[in-house]
This record gives C-alpha cells, structure tokens and sequence, in this order.
C-alpha cells in the first residue's frame, strides 16, 4: 500500500470537480451565475442618450420621452440616472451581461444600480433574469447582444444613439483567439486530470517506480494544460477589462473582473501542482527506494 498516493487520488477528485465548475459556472440562471469571467455594467448606458435628449430636441428619444413616468420626469437636472434606468428599462438592455465559458448571462442590480446615501457598494446584487444558450467556443459579444435588445425592444433606438464605442468589440474581437483557445484548454485538462485521477487508483497499490514515472508524466501534461488555461484566461480578464473600461467608461460601461473565476481556476492549477510534487517526490524517495535498501542490505543479513 502506498499511503502517499491518496493526496494525489483526492487531489485530482477536487482539480476535477473545479475545473467542471469553471465551464459549466452559469450555464443556467440558478448555477454559480456569480463565477462569471467577467461583468460589464451597463446600466448608465442609457444615460448618454437622456444627456444628449436634454441637450437637443430633435433627438431619437422624443417618442420614448413620452413613456417615461413624468413623476420621474419632472426633476430632470440631477435625476438623469434615474431616467436613465427607466429608458433601459423601455430599451431592453439589462443592467449587466456577464460571460462566462460557453453562455452569458445578464439581469438587474437590485435594490438599485449605484450605491447612494444609504445603499452601500456591498449592499447590490446581482439579480440575475436569464442566460443565453450554451454554445462551444463561445465568444463574448456585448455589442451583439446590445443591438439584438434593440432590435427587439422596436424603439428604432440605434447603437450610435446610445453612443457606443465599436472599439470596445473591436478590442473584444482581438482576444476571441485566447477566448476560444481557453475553452479547448479548459476541456483537455479536464481529460488529462480525469487520467490522472484513474492512474493515481492503482498507483496505490504498484509500489514500483514505474507507476510513479506514468503518474508523474500525466500529472504534468495535465498541470500544464490547466495552468495554461488558467494564464489564458487571467489575460482574457485584465486585457479585456482593461480595454472595456478603457473605452466604455466615457459612455457609461464597466467592466468588472470575474475574481470568484480566477480563483477557481487557480485552485485546480495548485491541485494538479502539489499532485505533480507528490509524483515528483515517489520517484526519488518514494517505497522503491526502501526496498531497493532492503534488497542492499538483505544478502548482509542472510550472510
Ligand atoms: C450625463 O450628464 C451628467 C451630468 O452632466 C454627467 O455627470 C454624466 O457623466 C453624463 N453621462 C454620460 C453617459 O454621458
Ligand atoms: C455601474 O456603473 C456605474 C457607472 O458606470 C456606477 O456608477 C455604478 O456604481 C456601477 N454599479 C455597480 C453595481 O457596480
Ligand atoms: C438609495 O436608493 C434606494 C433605492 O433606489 C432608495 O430607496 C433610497 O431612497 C436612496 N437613498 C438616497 C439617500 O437617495
Ligand atoms: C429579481 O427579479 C425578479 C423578476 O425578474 C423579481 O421577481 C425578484 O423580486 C427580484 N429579486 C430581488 C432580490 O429583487
Ligand atoms: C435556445 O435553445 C432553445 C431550445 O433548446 C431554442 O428553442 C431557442 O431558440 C434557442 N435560443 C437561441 C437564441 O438560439
């Protein structure tokens, strides 16, 4: 029996069911939809076209203008926000879309969008109202999915009335090659760890070097394919958030980074790291170096 082969057994079990949350976090509104890889808050973006509608007449907001509750209406300097979620309400757009690996998901923040005098920061949720369909090699399209609202909503409200900046999915656009190749990623670590679970169970009784060498030759393929994934996706989040909050921030977007995600994903790298150290360690001190000693010494005693 070797005893030492049950932390990589349990080890691999956890790096498994982590790195299955990573992909399937929000594949439905009730699943882990707060491990997103990352949010965009969008709920002032409707702001920019209240702005300019209170700068000019003749602006594509006069018919909406008339659907917006004039007990919000009336005080206009100073309650643009407050318009402001009313028309995005009237548009479609929701308060935030966040994306995870194979969906979206988007919803409201409840009580209210931006903490005030008495709502703190900590005090907002997301609530969310529903995902999209999963699909592989999914690749995050705010711009998309904004304009598909708008289409839908039948306002006639455009993109550019609202102001939006083609360079957040242009900039978008240049990270769907990481996007996509974190996905085929996230599915061969999930293969290998699986292999490696399953070589790890009779490690635990063949005290040969042999088994350790295998061991230690999937468990590395398998922390190199989830640590990988992992830097991959860490660039997909700092990068992308970068360029959103870069671009989107004039007009009213933010992006928030998927901390929960990052974590996760971590973890499983760590798991499949300290499974790698005990291989590592078998191989050169490991029962079979013991033995080895036994047999050296062994004619000795019989002689
Ligand atoms: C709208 O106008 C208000 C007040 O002038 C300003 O603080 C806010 O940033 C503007 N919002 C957008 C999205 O332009
Ligand atoms: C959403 O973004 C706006 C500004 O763009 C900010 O004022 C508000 O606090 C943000 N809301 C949340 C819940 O992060
Ligand atoms: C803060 O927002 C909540 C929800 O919209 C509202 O009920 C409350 O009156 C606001 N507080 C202040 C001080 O504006
Ligand atoms: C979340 O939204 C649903 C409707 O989409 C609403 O019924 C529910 O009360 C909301 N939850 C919170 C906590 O506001
Ligand atoms: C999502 O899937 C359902 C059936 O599974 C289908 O009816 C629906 O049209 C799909 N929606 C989109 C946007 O593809």
């Amino acid at each position: 029996m070797r005893f030492l082969a049950i932390v990589p057994i349990l080890c691999c079990t956890a790096a498994l069911i982590l790195s299955f949350l990573c992909l399937f976090a929000g594949h439905k509104p009730s699943f882990m939809t707060d491990y997103p890889i990352m949010t965009l808050n969008v709920s002032r973006l409707p702001e920019g076209l209240v702005n300019s509608t209170l700068e000019s007449d003749s602006s594509p907001l006069s018919s909406l203008w008339d659907k917006v509750p004039s007990g919000i209406k009336d005080p206009i300097e100073g309650a643009a926000n407050s318009v402001a979620s009313s028309i995005g309400e009237e548009l479609g757009i929701e308060d935030w879309y966040s994306a995870h690996l194979l969906d979206f998901c988007y919803g409201q923040y409840t009580p209210t969008e931006s903490p005030n005098a008495t709502i703190s920061a900590g005090d907002i949720d997301k609530n969310v109202t529903g995902c999209s369909n999963q699909t592989a090699m999914f690749h995050f399209d705010p711009q998309q999915i904004i304009e598909d609202a708008l289409n839908k909503s039948g306002t006639g409200i455009t993109l550019d009335d609202l102001k939006w900046p083609e360079d957040i999915q242009t900039g978008l656009d240049t990270l769907r090659v990481v996007s996509v190749t974190a996905f085929v990623l996230y599915c061969i670590a999930i293969a290998l760890i699986f292999i490696a679970l399953v070589a790890a169970l009779p490690a635990l009784f063949a005290q040969g070097r042999l088994a350790a060498c295998l061991n230690w030759m999937v468990g590395i393929l398998a922390f190199l394919a989830i640590g990988l994934a992992s830097a991959l996706i860490t660039a997909l989040i700092v990068k992308g958030g970068n360029i959103v909050n870069e671009k989107g921030n004039p007009v009213g977007v933010e992006a928030h980074r998927g901390n929960k995600f990052l974590a996760l994903t971590w973890a499983a790298t760590g798991l499949m790291f300290i499974t790698l150290l005990v291989w590592s360690f078998e191989i050169c001190c490991g029962p079979h170096s013991r033995r080895a000693k036994k047999n050296t010494y062994s004619p000795a005693k019989h002689g």
